[in-house]
């Protein structure tokens, strides 16, 4: 898919958290300010605590905050389904509703009832992720990797603009991970969706990223560059190692 025009604008963001005294503390995000482009697919690399899933959080609508946040154009002000977050915890899936009922639930909320349509959904967007005909299966019958590909049928079945992923495979082996990310890169060939995934992995941000961003405290944007680098990329691939030691170097430049 072509990148296009911004699908995401975010200016002046600011971010503080309350104490128990209802006090805001420190600011989190203090004066951030980005543009996503449709289709991109965005990495977000950065220390622990500098604030990636509080910006996630805020564009997803689930943080009131200081600034603005433009979807198409248009002003977020709550959560909605054309962002939709998938994580890093292998339980986001409902525990006693099966793998269909997990997929189809929002989409029911969203609207669509009719039965044949909900089973035609679950089925494209299992065999998307490789897990045909584990329509009736509960979680706790799927490996980690298995419900983290139920996670992302179930984001992309919604159809939104936006895929936020906060380190939706950190919890995984290395072999499962490295799976995944050849899936997810297929995927988001095939579909019209723009991407936003964090990750603390350098390799992965290669990997996946048409743009990756270093983030540092107080979410500081201290590196953005476009990922030319050709698909699919391996370590052997020309000019991995110099954009590893780049992204390597502004991660730990402020240590
Ligand atoms: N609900 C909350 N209330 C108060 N402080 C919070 C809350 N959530 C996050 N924080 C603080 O905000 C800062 C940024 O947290 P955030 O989770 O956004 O970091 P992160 O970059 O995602 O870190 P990690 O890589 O470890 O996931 C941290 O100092 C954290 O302690
Ligand atoms: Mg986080």
């Amino acid at each position: 898919m072509s990148e296009g025009k911004a699908v995401l604008i975010v200016k002046d963001l600011e971010k503080g958290y309350r104490n128990e005294k209802g006090k805001i503390e420190r600011n989190i995000i203090s004066n951030l300010s980005l543009e996503v482009k449709k289709n991109e697919f965005l990495c977000i690399l950065g220390p622990s605590g500098c604030g990636k899933t509080t910006l996630l959080r805020c564009i997803a609508g689930f943080e009131a905050y200081s600034g603005d946040i433009y979807i198409n154009g248009k002003k977020s002000v709550a959560p909605g389904t054309d962002r939709i977050m998938v994580f890093q915890d292998f339980n986001q899936l409902f525990p006693w509703k099966t793998v269909e009922k997990n997929i189809q639930y929002p989409l029911i909320k969203k609207g669509i009832k009719d039965k044949r349509k909900l089973d035609r959904i679950t089925e494209e967007y299992l065999e998307k992720v490789n897990l045909s005909g584990i329509q009736k299966k509960y979680p706790h019958q799927l490996s980690g990797g298995m419900k983290q590909r139920v996670a992302i049928a179930k984001a992309l079945a919604l159809k939104p603009q936006i895929i936020l992923m906060d380190e939706p495979f950190a919890a995984l082996d290395a072999m499962t991970r490295t799976k995944l990310q050849s899936e997810l890169m297929q995927i988001s060939k095939d579909e019209d969706c723009t991407f936003i995934f964090i990750t603390h992995n350098i390799q992965e941000a290669i990997v996946l990223g048409s743009r990756i961003i270093v983030m540092s405290a107080m979410g500081k944007i201290i590196l953005d560059e476009k990922n030319r680098i050709e698909k699919p990329v391996t370590p052997a691939s020309e000019g991995y190692g110099i954009m590893w030691e780049r992204l390597h170097d502004a991660l730990y430049s402020e240590k």
